[in-house]
């Protein structure tokens, strides 16, 4: 079975995530631009968040791009300031792209300003690695 790990991070929060759950798949995570689109998986973990109340271009144009042909399952993960937007608007785009996604995600605090100073933590990492091992294990 395929695993991926990819995430789009603009200061770093998201990728923190995304590589605590690659390590606990023994993979690497990738960042939007360098995956290889024609690729497949069998689960795609994908990890993005807001910016000014919206997903980056780059995530947008990524999850627009693929395929259910391509990606059999998606696992959506997000670092947010409160509770993440990016969710439901990389549900949405996937969901329409005929996507299979699962019910179960993965959301912590990620540092913004002055906000959430240290976030994601050492807790919000293990909490990362435990949803990735579970997801995998209900398989
Ligand atoms: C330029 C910029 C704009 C942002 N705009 C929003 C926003 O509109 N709403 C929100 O809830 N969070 C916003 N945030 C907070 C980010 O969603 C949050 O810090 C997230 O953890 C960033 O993830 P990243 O470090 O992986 O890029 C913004 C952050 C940045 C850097």
């Amino acid at each position: 079975m395929t695993t991926a790990v990819i995430y789009h991070s603009v200061t770093g929060n998201t990728r923190k995530v995304a590589e605590a759950i690659a390590k606990s798949l023994s993979c690497a995570a990738q960042p939007v631009k360098e995956y290889p689109l024609d690729s497949e998986a069998d689960v795609m973990f994908i990890g993005g968040a807001v910016y000014g109340g919206r997903l980056d271009a780059v995530m947008d144009s990524f999850l627009k791009a693929l395929s259910p042909q391509k990606v059999k399952r998606a696992v959506l993960f997000s670092t947010s300031v409160k509770e993440s937007k990016a969710i439901g608007l990389m549900r949405d785009i996937l969901v329409r792209q005929g996507i299979a996604v699962d019910n179960e995600t993965f959301v912590c605090k990620g540092k913004f300003l002055f906000f959430n100073l240290k976030h994601p933590n050492k807790t919000d990492l293990e909490q990362a690695e435990a949803f990735a091992q579970n997801v995998m294990r209900k398989r």
